[in-house]
């Protein structure tokens, strides 16, 4: 195991009703701005809750954050910020409030051109505007973690930063608001969650048990529940295992210690800055041609995934390898997700992009070896056409 640190400071408020303890979360002399996304919170009654909880309160609120947020709409709300004399921050909203949040959480208190922020990964972050959330869409992981991905359409960019000082105070994780998410929202929750799990997971052996045992219980937990949440859309228990899933997929507890590979995620990425799909669905497309293409450094984990998720112990290794992957693949596919490029009209031509933007954005050297090149990236493109 390698050496780590882990500190998570957010302070998680899970279950039916929690939204009401916001208040004693969010300070009682604050400026607060409410950040949510085009709608959704409003139409389904978690706005009317936030605001129940909070009257009284000096309240400002921004709508309109899009999915896979973009940098513009971000920067307006840090116009309101300045005007208004906001002190703290409270995201309403998914993976995409929350990380327009964080962006502009940092955004405000940068003095420089915020696409710094962007193009440094996070590192000219200094300090940050102290927020909180209300999570509406298990996924991310991004309500208790310090990770934002912010897309700027004018320079064809969607690009990932991290601070330590973009870990939100608080998180209100109620599983009941999930119960409006359509079918194609939850499929992408189950899998992202599942994609952020076997990028900590799917290296090499590091002898880091608990890591991969945890890994794998959360795992074949999305696998349980993923379709049950769309066949029983009404069951408590159900949403509240898949949101706490994805919460911790990607809270930095299974990650600690252990060698990562978010090289789906940054090829993903760069189909979404293409043509805007889901971002999940990118990763369904990508992951199991990675799986395949890199086969031979991944061998061993590869065949312990097999086993321990799939139950897959019978055959030779090659034969086991492509069990395991066209499993993975047929996972995707039940739950509603395809798994080729050309389902998402990305062409041939197409691809050359995609290769030039991960060269543009210096993700060059990705994977656990640091040995994905961007060829690399393009023969693992033409195998997902
Ligand atoms: O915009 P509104 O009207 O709110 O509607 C949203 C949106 O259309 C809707 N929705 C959310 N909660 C709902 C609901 N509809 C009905 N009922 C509810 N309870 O769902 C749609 C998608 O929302 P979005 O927030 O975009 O989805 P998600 O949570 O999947 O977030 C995706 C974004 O997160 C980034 C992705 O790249 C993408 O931009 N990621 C962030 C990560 C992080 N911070 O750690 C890691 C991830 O790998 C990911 O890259
Ligand atoms: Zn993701």
């Amino acid at each position: 195991m390698k050496n780590f640190d882990f500190h998570n400071p957010t302070h998680i408020l899970f279950g039916k009703g929690r939204i009401a303890d916001l208040k004693d979360q969010v300070p009682a002399d604050a400026n607060v701005l409410i950040i949510y996304g085009g709608g959704s919170a409003e139409r389904t009654g978690v706005l009317a809750q936030v605001r129940e909880a909070l009257a009284g309160r000096t309240l400002v609120e921004f709508g309109g954050i899009e999915p896979n947020p973009r940098f513009d709409t971000a920067l307006k709300a840090v116009e309101v910020i300045e005007k208004e004399d906001i002190t703290f921050l409270l995201a309403v909203g998914g993976g995409s409030v929350i990380d327009a949040t964080k962006f502009i959480a940092a955004a405000a208190l940068y003095d420089g051109d915020a696409w710094d922020i962007l193009t440094s990964h996070g590192s000219v972050v200094k300090d940050a505007v102290p927020f909180g959330t209300v999570l509406t869409l298990p996924a991310t992981g991004s309500e208790m973690n310090f990770g934002s991905v912010i897309t700027n359409s004018e320079k064809g960019a969607k690009l990932p930063f991290m601070s330590a000082h973009c870990y939100p105070v608080f998180s209100v994780l109620d599983p009941e608001v999930t119960y409006s998410l359509p079918p194609r929202q939850i499929a992408n929750g189950v899998a992202d969650a599942f994609v952020h799990i076997i990028e900590q997971y799917l290296t090499y052996p590091s002898a880091a048990r608990v890591q991969d045992g945890f890994a794998e219980t959360l795992l074949r937990t999305l696998i349980e529940l993923g379709p049950k949440a769309l066949e029983t859309p009404n069951d408590y228990d159900v949403r509240a295992n898949l949101m706490w899933t994805a919460t911790l997929a990607l809270n930095g507890l299974i990650g600690a210690g252990v060698p990562q590979d978010w090289s789906s995620h940054m090829i993903g990425h760069e189909i979404t800055a293409l043509n805007d799909t889901d971002h999940a669905r990118t990763l369904a497309v990508v992951l199991p041609a990675l799986m395949n293409d890199q086969r031979v450094p991944k061998r061993e984990k590869l065949l312990q995934y097999g086993a321990n998720v799939w139950d897959i112990r019978e055959g030779d290794e090659d034969a086991r390898i492509d069990a395991t992957i066209k499993a993975t693949r047929d996972f995707f596919e039940s739950m509603g997700i395809k798994t080729r490029l050309g389902d998402y009209n990305v062409a041939s031509a197409d691809i050359d992009h995609i290769v030039a933007a991960l060269k543009e954005h210096g993700m060059t050297a990705l994977g656990e070896h640091s040995a994905i090149t961007p060829e690399d990236a393009r023969r693992i493109l033409e195998a997902a056409e």
